[in-house]
């Protein structure tokens, strides 16, 4: 094992072995710094840290390169659907037409929600933030399903456990959007598919005609696809970090939906959306859009621009944008949120401010016209993104649950706080 020497000032304090990884990726392991020197390393946001080994996702930010279990995206989108890839996130190989068969049965199964959870909707207000909804609805599973016993035939609890959530999780984003639009609720179908049932959940109506559009049903399956898994991303590594405790998995996907929420995260794909809505309402130009999210003064940022990982253009972003003309031209629409959005972008990348940060268009640049064409509402769009990235944070749980290195998550810290200081009683303060 190669290993490396750390010195302070020209004194050697440390040897630290170096691990390598099957993408030839390198890193100093430092699990026993503290324990061998009293010293801790400083890496905020964990950009330059890896926390765990994990076989689930590669991506090359540099490179611009994703894979699921080792299947490029850009494959994943065009031969398989979103049950399938989560079978392969989950179980680790793509299922056969017998396995798919089982899984789409049980997701059948388990896609009704226990009638006493119907009420709590009920109470929710009107303007009622989606994610909240199913932040709380996602946690309460527990309380109506409590056996999660990954011990005995871990397989079957895992499938059954895996789907329940994944049918349920559909079922509650449905009747989240028919709450908020004072609706009844539409239950789940055996005769559609994942995606299907879900649109038909959403949209159908007792007064007109309505089944599922085939174009926006291939079009949820690949948003679904390209959303499913993103490595060590904010929302994953707060599963993992709450399953390190041994909570049950209810509550880590809870605590994964609530990070997603926010708008430098999950929360993007809305926050893109507004963000061309106030560019197309305001009259703001393309170029003063550019401006103001240069001007260190003003709040304004290009949403949907940038990323933590990628420094090049985000693989999902290219194929949801070649999707978005797709779905619009299938629909004999177009969306002036698109053009902007188009011209955004080519301003964008040929803007030094840019260019110098590697600002890219991200998964959430496209994504949302696309919802938009569906006629999912703004507000759901977070949502959505949670129904997409569910399996990928199963995976991550039932990951760390099978690993034997795992142990609970508890970074350390620099205190900048007071030295030690003594109380002085009430009445002399
Ligand atoms: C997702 O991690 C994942 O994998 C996430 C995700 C997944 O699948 O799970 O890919 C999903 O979260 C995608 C990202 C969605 N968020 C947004 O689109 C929000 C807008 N983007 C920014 O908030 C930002 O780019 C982040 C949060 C995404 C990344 O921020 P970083 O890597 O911490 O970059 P930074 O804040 O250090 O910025 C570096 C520079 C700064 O300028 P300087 O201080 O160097 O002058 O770039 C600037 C930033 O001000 N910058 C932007 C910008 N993003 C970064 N300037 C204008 N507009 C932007 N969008």
């Amino acid at each position: 094992m190669k290993k490396a020497k750390l010195y302070i000032d020209d004194q050697e304090v440390y040897e630290i072995p170096v691990l390598e990884d099957n993408m030839k990726g390198i890193s100093l392991d430092i699990r026993n710094i503290r324990k061998d020197t009293g010293m801790i390393t400083y890496d905020p946001g964990f950009g330059n840290t890896g926390s765990c080994q994990s076989a689930i996702t590669y991506l090359d930010g540099e490179k611009g390169i994703l894979q699921y279990r080792g299947y490029p995206i850009e494959e994943l989108v065009e031969e398989c659907d979103f049950v399938e890839v989560a079978y392969l996130l989950i179980h680790g190989a793509l299922p056969d037409a017998k396995e798919r068969y089982k899984y789409q049965e049980l997701l059948n199964q388990h896609s009704m929600l226990h009638v006493d959870m119907l009420d709590f909707f009920r109470k929710y207000p009107d303007h009622t933030h989606p994610m909240s909804i199913l932040a709380a609805m996602g946690v309460s599973l527990s309380a109506f399903y409590p056996e999660i016993n990954l011990e005995e035939d871990p397989e079957a609890q895992m499938d059954l456990t895996v789907t329940r959530l994944l049918s349920k999780m559909r079922t509650i984003a449905a009747f989240t959007y028919r709450k908020l639009i004072g609706a009844e609720f539409v239950n789940p179908s055996y005769q559609y598919s994942y995606c299907a049932n879900f649109l038909n959940m959403m949209f159908h109506s007792p007064v007109r005609e309505y089944t599922p559009n085939p174009v926006h049903v291939r079009a949820l399956n690949k948003l679904l696809i390209l959303h499913a898994d993103h490595e060590q991303n904010c929302s994953t590594t707060a599963v993992r970090l709450i399953g390190s405790s041994e909570a049950n998995l209810y509550a880590a996907v809870s605590a994964g939906i609530c990070a997603l929420w926010g708008p430098r995260h999950g929360g993007a794909n809305q926050a893109v959306i507004e963000m061309l809505e106030q560019i197309r309402d305001d009259g703001i130009t393309v170029d003063e859009a550019v401006k103001k999210a240069k001007d260190k003064d003003d709040p304004f940022r290009l949403m949907g621009f940038g990323h933590r990982v990628y420094k090049t253009y985000d693989p999902r972003a290219r194929i949801a944008r070649k999707l978005c003309a797709e779905v619009l031209e299938d629909l004999g629409e177009s969306d002036q949120l698109l053009e902007i959005a188009i011209e955004l972008e080519q301003h964008a990348l040929n803007d030094e401010y840019f260019i110098e940060r590697n600002l890219y268009p991200n998964v959430d640049f496209y994504t949302g016209i696309i919802f938009r064409a569906m006629g999912i509402p703004t507000n759901m769009f977070t949502v959505m993104f949670a129904l997409g990235r569910l399996p990928g944070w199963i995976a991550h749980y039932l990951e760390w649950n099978h690993d034997p290195y795992e142990k609970i998550g508890r970074p350390r810290q620099l205190y900048t706080g007071p030295t030690v200081r003594h109380v002085i009683p009430l009445e002399e303060r």
